[in-house]
């Protein structure tokens, strides 16, 4: 039996590319040896106020640049989460499993949250959501960015603990983490300590999937580097430069060996029209399928096929959970 994949991504705000090469890029090669499900987490988008109209299309858009990408609803489960009500009901079952103490030690949480006033409960409860997502598809790999390690290994740590509970047989398979090779964090153009960043408030910081091509080659020809003009790969002395090579190296497949071969003795110049041709050429294709989708009424009928196949396996599993703790009566 082909194994399970499930994976999210919030409707909030454009995409990057970080988002691309952390996760998007990957969703397509796995469809044809794993059964997917793909979600647009509405209900995560939700944990940070955002405006009703925008955050609407912003589901609309996000489920056209998962056809764009190549995802196939014939292949892939596309759906929406706050169309799947198992989803917030697992949720809420997972949040009675879970120590306030381990949601406030995520990373996540406490860069959301510092400063903030009126922090949301479910800024704070948004992992257990997470985890119900995973869960309820009995997914054996999650294919995402390294920026949700900490939300994969709880997800984990919560399926052992509700397995437990249940004496007869394990509720949920536990699942495992998938990062990319290059492009796990991709990093800000204009400051390669820190993620590229959706919200970033600095827009030159991120590439967004739908940038026009100037837009694109220009972000990346005032990218930050260094003085040396040696492209090579150096996390720690040379943050820019390597930034870009990971970039590259996702993008085309190429290594980072063969990379720094191909560029010695030219300049970061050179090295930067390319990956600029490389991330357009890659880009302009995909942007022309969004329109496409975008504009199609086929859209909806794929995500009300989406949820009604994604519920029929949820509600599967919420059943199962619901049985194990003596929620309501037996369910059959
Ligand atoms: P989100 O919407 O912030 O990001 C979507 C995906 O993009 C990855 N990503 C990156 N990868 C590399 N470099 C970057 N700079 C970068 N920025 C973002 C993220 O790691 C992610 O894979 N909590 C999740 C959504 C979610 C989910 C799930 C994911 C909800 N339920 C269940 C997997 C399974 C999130 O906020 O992703």
């Amino acid at each position: 039996m082909k194994k399970t994949i499930f994976s999210g991504i919030q409707p909030s705000g454009d995409l990057t590319l970080g988002n691309y090469i952390g996760a998007l890029k990957q969703f397509g090669q796995f469809q044809e040896d794993y059964n997917c499900f793909y979600c647009i987490v509405d209900e995560h988008a939700i944990t940070v106020p955002q405006d009703r109209l925008k955050l609407r299309q912003s589901i609309r858009n996000l489920a056209a640049l998962y056809l764009a990408v190549g995802l196939d609803p014939e292949k892939s489960t596309l759906f929406i989460q706050s169309e799947v009500p198992a989803h917030a009901q697992a949720a809420w079952i997972l949040q009675c499993n879970v120590y306030i103490g381990e949601l406030e030690r995520m990373t996540q949480f406490k860069d959301k949250s510092s400063g903030k006033a009126g922090v949301s409960a479910g800024l704070l409860t948004y992992p257990p959501l997470m985890a119900a997502d995973i869960l309820l598809y009995q997914t054996d790999l999650v294919p995402v960015g390294d920026d949700q390690k900490q939300h994969i290994e709880l997800t984990r740590d919560l399926a052992e603990r509700f397995n437990k509970k249940n004496a007869d047989t394990d509720v949920f398979v536990v699942p495992e983490i998938y990062v990319p090779e290059q492009g796990a964090r991709v990093m800000a153009l204009q400051d390669p300590t820190r993620k590229m960043s959706k919200s970033d408030d600095n827009k030159k910081n991120a590439i967004f999937l739908l940038d026009p091509p100037n837009v694109i080659t220009k972000k990346i020809k005032s990218a930050v580097t260094d003085s040396s003009g040696i492209v090579q790969f150096d996390k720690e002395n040379k943050p820019g430069i390597s930034n870009l090579l990971a970039i590259y190296s996702a993008m085309t497949g190429e290594s980072i060996k063969d990379l720094e071969a191909k560029y010695e003795g030219k300049g970061y110049g050179d090295f930067k029209s390319d990956l600029a041709e490389v991330v357009v050429g890659e880009l302009a294709p995909i942007q022309e399928r969004y329109e496409h989708f975008l504009a199609s009424p086929e859209l909806d009928d794929i995500l009300d096929q989406g949820a009604e196949k994604a519920a029929r396996v949820a509600n599967k599993t919420l059943k199962k959970m619901e049985n194990t703790i003596g929620l309501g009566r037996k369910k059959r």
